[in-house]
């Protein structure tokens, strides 16, 4: 095919994995993460159940494009039965490469369920008495520029639009 998109992208955004379907009031969580992607302006949600600092179901949504949508169903898959300190350390690119890759327009996509499942379990943490016990590394999500996440919350913060 001449689509841009690999099969494993197509089936994840034709039947995503873990959709939260139901209103949120009737998945009880145990950790909930929103978020928004600052390079689009687009929405995600993340609800976690965790047992012992294990994901054990996931729930998200989101107002995310086919990429963003194709990579969380992915991470959702990814993170369960996951200790929390292993799921907070799921990259970018582990889920790109799961996918089989996507555009490398498309790369800054794939932050945005990642960045909502970072902040569901900082949210778990603090609930727990444990905040800010795992530390969330810059990920490098343009590897054309090494351009980090940080790098473009920085960016955002200060006003500057650079690329
Ligand atoms: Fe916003 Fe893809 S364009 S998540």
């Amino acid at each position: 095919s001449d689509w841009l998109y690999s099969d494993t992208v197509k089936d994840h955004f034709m039947n995503p994995r873990n959709v939260l379907m139901v209103d949120e009031k009737e998945f009880p969580a145990d950790a909930r993460g929103q978020t928004g992607n600052i390079k689009c302006g687009d929405q995600m949600l993340m609800l976690l159940k965790i047992k012992d600092d294990i994901i054990v179901d996931v729930r998200w949504k989101t107002y995310g494009c086919a990429s963003a949508i194709a990579s969380t169903s992915m991470l959702s898959e990814t993170i369960k039965g996951m200790d929390i300190k292993d799921a907070y350390n799921i990259k970018p690119e582990d889920l790109v490469k799961a996918l089989g890759g996507l555009p490398e327009f498309k790369i800054h996509c794939s932050v945005l369920g990642d960045k909502a499942l970072r902040t569901a379990i900082d949210d778990y943490l603090a609930k727990t008495g444990r905040a800010g016990m795992l530390k969330e590394a810059a990920t490098v999500i343009c590897t054309c520029l090494s351009i980090t996440d940080k790098d473009i919350e920085n960016a955002f913060h200060n006003g500057a639009r650079t690329w």
